[in-house]
């Protein structure tokens, strides 16, 4: 199997916080994310496609298709949002980085196949030295 990989970057805010739980076991369990007023990061994503080589064009998928894909689903879409209030999936979910590769996946997997090629595995870094990796299977009840 050959894979492709291309990232795209956004820079969003959000918070840690469970609305039922009290302000100290907020505190306890997100720490300084339980803040309320909220907190950015600038995330990159990794988005990792397959499939086989075309024989005309020697390629998995042309780039020139899978990046303005990106730019539209992910950069256009999340950057400088607070992903809490604004994108409806974190409504539901505390925006952490396991949620936000599940939000991606569901996001970009259908319009990954709709271009012919599967869509083999989301990054997402939220900072260099931590990083999600999704393949589509583990927590995937948790993402339905
Ligand atoms: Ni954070």
């Amino acid at each position: 199997v050959i894979t492709v990989t291309t990232s795209v970057s956004f820079s969003a805010a959000h918070d840690y916080r469970r609305e039922e739980w009290s302000d100290d076991k907020n505190r306890a369990v997100f720490g300084l994310c339980a803040n309320p007023e909220g907190h950015g990061h600038n995330y990159r994503v990794l988005v990792t496609v397959s499939g086989p080589v075309d024989l005309e064009t020697g390629m998995v998928i042309n780039f020139d298709q899978l990046h303005p894909l990106l730019i539209s689903c992910v950069t256009a879409e999340l950057d400088h949002v607070y992903l809490n209030r604004q994108i409806p999936f974190f409504a539901s979910r505390i925006p952490t980085l396991e949620n936000v590769a599940l939000y991606l996946w569901q996001r970009l997997s259908p319009e990954i196949a709709a271009l012919g090629v599967t869509l083999t595995r989301i990054r997402v870094y939220e900072h260099d030295d931590l990083f999600v990796d999704y393949d589509g299977f583990l927590g995937e009840t948790a993402a339905a």
